[in-house]
């Protein structure tokens, strides 16, 4: 394991239905702050997450903190501490806030005063069912039960998306408290989120990693952005 890093993928290819999802696929994850993940619409962030993971059929070498993962399945990765925030929130509907967050707790001494502290609207409403939520509110419940157990790494996908601008933010603010406390992988396509929030960047385009760099580098080349994510990044003096 180089020098710092949480996680360390090594030519990971993923498949779903027989079908390669993710070509070849190697990056490693700094143990501390926010590393984000970006490429065009389609290009296997999700599958990436989803191959650490084990939800999807996948080949190559993934290891947590120097051990193989990739041989495990997921509930075995899941209680090493690899924290999953889906990219559709994938939230309870039925059950209240309060019983969303409890499922998903893990360990003994659950880090509940932590998640109240850092959700204050989710315990004034922790008795709603969760699928009477606003969307931005759903989101803090999923990534508020990711941070109920001590996680060596949490994985979050697309967590801004189809938010209202003012929740982005709140999100982002949650996100950055967390960070605090646990390494994150981040695919999010708001790039301002990104600049803001992400140390270091990969960048994924035909199934593989095409440039590794810090946030900055990559969102203040307007060369790269555009061919890379197809997007015009805003220079920020
Ligand atoms: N369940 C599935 N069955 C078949 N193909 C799939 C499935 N899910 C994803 N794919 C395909 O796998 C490729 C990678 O998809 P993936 O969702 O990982 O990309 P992504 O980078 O997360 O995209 P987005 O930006 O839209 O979230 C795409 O070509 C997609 O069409
Ligand atoms: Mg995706």
């Amino acid at each position: 394991m180089s020098a710092g890093s949480i996680l360390e993928v090594t030519d990971l290819k993923c498949s779903i239905a027989g079908q390669q999802v993710v070509e070849k696929v190697t990056f490693s994850v700094p143990a501390t702050g926010i590393t984000a993940v970006l490429g065009r619409n389609g290009v296997g962030k999700t599958s990436t997450l989803r191959g650490i993971l084990g939800l999807i059929h996948r080949r190559g070498e993934v290891r947590l903190a120097g051990e193989r993962i990739d041989t495990l399945p997921t509930h075995k990765i899941v209680q090493r501490g690899v924290g999953y925030v889906p990219e559709d929130r994938e939230v309870f509907a039925k059950l209240s806030v309060a019983e969303n967050l409890a499922l998903a707790e893990r360990q003994k001494n659950p880090r509940r005063e932590f998640v109240a502290d850092l959700f204050p609207d989710l315990v004034a409403r922790k008795d709603q069912p969760a699928g009477t939520l606003s969307g931005g509110q759903q989101q803090m419940v999923s990534v508020a039960r990711a941070l109920m157990n001590d996680n060596q790494l949490l994985l979050v996908d697309e967590p801004t998306k189809g938010l209202a601008p003012k929740i982005v933010t709140e999100v982002a603010d949650a996100l950055a408290e967390a960070a605090k406390t646990v390494p994150i992988l981040l695919v999010e396509q708001n790039l301002d989120v990104v600049r803001r929030l992400a140390t270091d960047a990969i960048v994924i385009s035909g199934g593989r990693v095409v440039h590794t760099a810090p946030t900055l580098e990559i969102l203040d080349d307007p060369e790269l952005t555009q061919r890379l994510l197809g997007v015009h990044a805003e220079t920020h003096a």
